[in-house]
């Protein structure tokens, strides 16, 4: 039922400030003076010990549940002290890479039913790894087939482009770090703040939910581009490729996502006065490294689109000349690619309409890959 909307993907971006609500429902400890502000993840609670003993955590997804894993992989570094690394499922079977009984391999997926992501999941299994599933659908393969878990209850997904999961599998995974690094009284402020900044976050999301018309209006200006480029880096290189899968997937239009600090080893070659350029510059530890590019790109007459904070934008106009700014409110850095998504979740739905596209069945495509 699309209700009030025309498409289920409209529909399902502009209910991420409910998806995330029940996310997030009942697995946040808050308020209660003598209470530490901290979470409960039930499916985890009897494994944190053997996680925080794992000697690597490993997590595997495909497409839009790998770039979660992505957008999530700083704060689970920082909060756990062991080194995450990632892998696209199909490439880890490509290798037949190493797994071992000391790892702690995570599994997401939103149907729970993807081929690549099933496969690897037997082949964890089988190398005696510890493995988590990250789930939107109670009962699927990979919910039933990993030892433990987090469902991220972000309600049923429809349209084949996910968005409302997306976001709820960062706060999922941004949860799982604060769990996992519980035990750490050093972060104890950071992971109380991170807390906070989950409590508001629906807030934060209705507000730049507002955005929907000056999305519209620049996918008109876009309606006819071959090509976008979308710069992000650190906590939002995930958000550059994310944003481009969705231009690309559901708008049909060529679109790649470029860490910002690759551009000099290539992707710079691309610019000229012509190619739209969108820049996710909001304000985190790596703004000052972002505005630099921004002033590189700039000097070869790149058309910019900048995302930045709002507390940034008058700095930004004194720059140079952009073809927009988008101005997003400003949350905790970890939590900041749950908000800078939604601009590019609106303007791949509104390409994708204005080039007359259908929107939640892309050509080509299925909502869950169930073949290798
Ligand atoms: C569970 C209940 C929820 C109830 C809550 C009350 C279910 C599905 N969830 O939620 O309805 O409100 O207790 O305390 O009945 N799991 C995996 N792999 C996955 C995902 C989950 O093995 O990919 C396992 C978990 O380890 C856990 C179980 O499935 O044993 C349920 O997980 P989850 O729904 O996340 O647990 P709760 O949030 O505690
Ligand atoms: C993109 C998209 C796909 C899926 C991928 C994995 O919008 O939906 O890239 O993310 O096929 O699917 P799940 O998460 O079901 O394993």
């Amino acid at each position: 039922n699309k209700g009030k909307y025309e498409h289920y993907m409209q529909k399902e971006i502009h209910e991420q400030p409910e998806s995330l609500t029940t996310t997030m429902r009942g697995r946040l400890i808050h308020g209660g003076s003598s209470k530490a502000k901290t979470v409960l993840l039930g499916g985890l609670k009897d494994h944190l010990k053997t996680i925080r003993r794992s000697r690597r955590m490993v997590f595997i997804g495909c497409g839009t549940s790998y770039n979660a894993a992505l957008a999530a992989r700083p704060i689970l570094e920082e909060l756990s002290g062991i080194p995450v690394t990632l892998e696209i499922a199909s490439d880890l079977l490509d290798r037949q890479g190493p797994i071992y009984r000391e790892d702690t391999v995570a599994f997401v997926s939103q149907s729970g039913e993807t081929a690549d992501t099933l496969n690897a999941l037997n082949y964890a299994l089988e190398n005696g790894a510890l493995c988590v599933g990250i789930t939107n659908t109670v009962g699927s393969a990979i919910a039933r087939k990993t030892h433990c878990g987090v469902h991220i209850n972000a309600g049923s997904e429809i349209g084949v482009a996910s968005t409302k999961a997306y976001t709820s599998q960062i706060v999922a995974m941004t949860m799982l770090a604060l769990a996992i690094g519980s035990d750490s009284i050093s972060s104890e402020a950071r992971r109380e703040s991170i807390v906070d900044g989950l409590v508001d976050l629906p807030s934060k999301v209705r507000e730049v939910l507002k955005l929907d018309n000056e999305m519209k209006d620049l996918a008109k200006l876009l309606i006819a581009e071959q090509s976008l480029l979308v710069f992000g880096r650190g906590y939002n290189y995930a958000t550059a490729l994310e944003g481009a899968l969705k231009v690309k997937e559901v708008a049909l239009m060529h679109s790649e996502g470029i860490l910002a600090g690759e551009m000099k080893h290539g992707p710079l070659a691309l610019v000229d006065e012509n190619l739209p350029i969108f820049v996710i510059a909001t304000h985190d530890s790596c703004f000052s490294k972002q505005q630099s590019v921004i002033q590189q790109l700039h000097a070869r007459k790149g058309r910019l689109i900048v995302m930045c904070s709002k507390e940034d934008a008058a700095s930004m106009m004194n720059v140079g000349k952009y073809v927009r700014v988008i101005k997003v409110p400003h949350v905790e850095d970890c939590l900041q690619p749950v908000i800078n998504i939604v601009p590019l979740q609106l303007l791949a739905y509104h390409l994708t309409v204005l080039r007359g596209h259908n929107v939640d069945q892309p050509r080509n495509l299925a909502k869950s890959v169930t073949t290798e």
